[in-house]
Order: C-alpha cells, then sequence, then structure tokens
C-alpha cells in the first residue's frame, strides 16, 4: 500500500496524459473518475464520445475532465497515418491500410504516444496482451540500445523482512515467451532499471535456474550462466549472479552454502526467470499461495510508457497502473 501510495504521490506532481483506448469498459471509466478525483494524470479517452456519455451518465460515474477522442474522426488521423506509413515503409504499409488500423483504438492510441500527444497508454482490460502490445512495438519501438520489451511485477509482501522491505522484482512475466541468453541479459538490465527507478532500490538480480553454479549440467543452464556474463559486459556495475536456484537466491544459510562469495545469493531482491513460462507461474504463485500483491505487469524498454492490465483487473489496478504508467514517463 505504501509503495503504491508513494508512487501515486509522484503521479500527482508529474500530471501526465495518459490515454486509455477501451472507453467503454466500465472498469476503465469508474478508475477514471478516481484518477480524475485523486488528481493522478490528465485523462484521454478513446470512442465514441456520444457513447462513452451516455454509459457513464447511466452509470452514475463522472468522468468530467476526461478528453474523449474518437479514432474514427480524429482530425489527426491523415498525420498519424503519414507517420505509420514512415516508420513501416519496409514493411510496405499504404496509406489507406494505415487510416484503416487507425479506427482501432489500440493503434491509435499507440500513435498518441509516437506522437507525443500523449504521455503514456494503458489498454487490456477487455483485449488480449497481444492485441494491446502490438501496436506499440511497431510503432513505439524499443528505447535505443535495447532490442526486448519485457514486463515486471513488484511483489508486495506484508513480511518486510522478504526482499527489499517487503519488494521482490520479478521479469520477465509478461512479454518474451523464449527469451534468449542475449534477451535474458538484456531483461536483467532493464529491470535494475525499472527496480531503481519506480521503487528506489539497489538492484541486486539473481538469474534463476535449477542449478547453483554448475550442480546441474544442461543447455539450460548454460543459457543462464551466459546470460550473466553477457549482462555484466552489458552493464559492469550492475550486481548479478548466476545461474543461482530460487532458495540460493533468497535463503542466507542456502546462498551461503551453495554459491559462497557471491554478491548476490542469499540477499536477490530481484529475481530474473528463464522464461515467461517459469516467470508468469512463478509470479501467480506467490500472488496466490503467499498473499503478496502483484503490480504489474510494468513493461519496460519501450520507448515509451505503454502497460498492459489484465483482463480480469480491477478498477484499482486500473487507478494503480495509470499512475505507474504516469510515473514512468517521468
Ligand atoms: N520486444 C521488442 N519487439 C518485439 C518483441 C519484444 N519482446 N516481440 C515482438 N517484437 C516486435 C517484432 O520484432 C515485430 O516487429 P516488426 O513488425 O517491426 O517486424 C513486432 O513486434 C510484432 O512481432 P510478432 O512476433 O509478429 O508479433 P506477435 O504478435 O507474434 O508477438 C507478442 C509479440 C504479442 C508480444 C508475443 O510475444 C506474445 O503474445 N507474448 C506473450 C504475451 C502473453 O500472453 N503474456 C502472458 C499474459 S500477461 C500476464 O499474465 C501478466
Amino acid at each position: 500500500m505504501e509503495f503504491i501510495n508513494q508512487i501515486k504521490e509522484r503521479a500527482k506532481t508529474l500530471q501526465n496524459k495518459i490515454v486509455l483506448p477501451e472507453g467503454t469498459d466500465l472498469r476503465t471509466l469508474k478508475a477514471v473518475e478516481q484518477v480524475i478525483a485523486d488528481n493522478l494524470a490528465q485523462i484521454i479517452l478513446l470512442g465514441d464520445p456520444i457513447e462513452i456519455k451516455v454509459l457513464a451518465l447511466k452509470e452514475g460515474i463522472n468522468i468530467t475532465g476526461a478528453e474523449i477522442i474518437n479514432p474514427k474522426t480524429s482530425p489527426k488521423r491523415e498525420q498519424y497515418a503519414a507517420l505509420m506509413v514512415e516508420i513501416r515503409k519496409d514493411k510496405g504499409l499504404t496509406t489507406s491500410e494505415a487510416l484503416d488500423a487507425l479506427n482501432n483504438p489500440l493503434v491509435f492510441g499507440s500513435l498518441m504516444v509516437k506522437a507525443k500527444d500523449a504521455d503514456g497508454e494503458i489498454a487490456g482490460a477487455i483485449n488480449s496482451t497481444g492485441d494491446v502490445l502490438r501496436p506499440a512495438l511497431q510503432y513505439i519501438k524499443t528505447v535505443p540500445g535495447v532490442s526486448v520489451v519485457s514486463g515486471v511485477f513488484f511483489m508486495v509482501f506484508k513480511d518486510k523482512s522478504i526482499g527489499d522491505n517487503g519488494i521482490l522484482v520479478f521479469a520477465d512475466c509478461a512479454v518474451m515467451p523464449d527469451p534468449t541468453d542475449r534477451q535474458l541479459a538484456e531483461i536483467a538490465v532493464s529491470t535494475a532499471k525499472t527496480a531503481e527507478s519506480i521503487a528506489h532500490l539497489s538492484p541486486r538480480v539473481a538469474m534463476l535456474s535449477f542449478s547453483t553454479k554448475g550442480s546441474a549440467k544442461h543447455p539450460l543452464v548454460d543459457k543462464m550462466t551466459s546470460a550473466t556474463r553477457i549482462a555484466k559486459e552489458l552493464d559492469p556495475e550492475l550486481i548479478i549472479d548466476g545461474e543461482l536456484q530460487l532458495d540460493a537466491a533468497l535463503i542466507e544459510s542456502v546462498g551461503l552454502s551453495k554459491a559462497p562469495g557471491s554478491t548476490v545469493a542469499g540477499k536477490a531482491n530481484i529475481l530474473i526467470f528463464p522464461g515467461l513460462e517459469s516467470a508468469n507461474i512463478g509470479y501467480k504463485l506467490v500472488q496466490r499461495l503467499a498473499g503478496a500483491e502483484a503490480i504489474g505487469p510494468i513493461l519496460q524498454g519501450m520507448a515509451a510508457p505503454i502497460n498492459d492490465l489484465s483482463r480480469g483487473c480491477s478498477v484499482a489496478d486500473i487507478v494503480n497502473l495509470v499512475a505507474i504508467t504516469a510515473t514512468q514517463a517521468g
């Protein structure tokens, strides 16, 4: 709670403009009412303004203060289409295809961010992760020097002895199904930066495996040791170690016995999982069985902040992600 409240306080001072393409989703409208009441960000909703206003009125939701833009009639369509054609000229995208694609609020929202008409975007309450991410990956693209977009969860525990004051950071729980060693290295470096910028953590990164320091021999183990080496090359200052089993990464006594001398073993605050399967299952296990609050996924590596909601999200989840996205926009 304390963690998200600090983020909300930062968001209030920034007053960034966040676009929400799912303008007819009720949870989104309720979240917008809350965001405006709490003064967390400026809001742009996408969709037919009459449809959105009638729905809000019918449900007793006050969205006064939110700007509503219809992607199908916006005067920005030509400008955005030209930008799309320029970005995807090597793919042969035509103006008429671009104009057609802009009828999709998820594409229009990404173009708003690309054109700097919005500082960040959140969707996913009624759309799949793939549909939210694809236009962002195609038009906003990655930060220079980073080739991979990935997603982190801040796992917040009631027990403050876990991680750093009750916080552990997990990645990549959201995007890359089967990352290479190089991609895992980039994910590790990006996650350390995200942990520093959002939660002011001093990163200690564990590259997880089913083996600790060669206890097992397998190509999957080699991938994590190789990823660790590449991450050190990418960021020589980064405190990182691997491959480590989860208990060696988190439990001091196990870390001391399995990886003596490690700067990370037993005290990791960032866990990089070997793939999306283990990461996605892992964060849900910790959330559901250990009762940790899972804040995210927060996407990193994208040139501007775009975040994806779960379709099972609550109004509070959307409000929290608006605050996080506004903070990422800086
Ligand atoms: N980082 C940077 N760029 C990427 C990435 C990435 N991680 N993945 C794809 N791209 C780029 C591609 O290079 C391509 O660019 P181009 O069109 O300019 O050539 C573009 O994005 C589209 O890529 P495709 O591979 O064609 O798109 P696809 O839709 O197949 O895959 C996606 C991308 C949607 C992210 C896919 O990897 C995916 O579905 N991942 C899993 C998402 C998911 O379901 N997560 C679990 C649920 S989330 C949760 O539970 C919290």
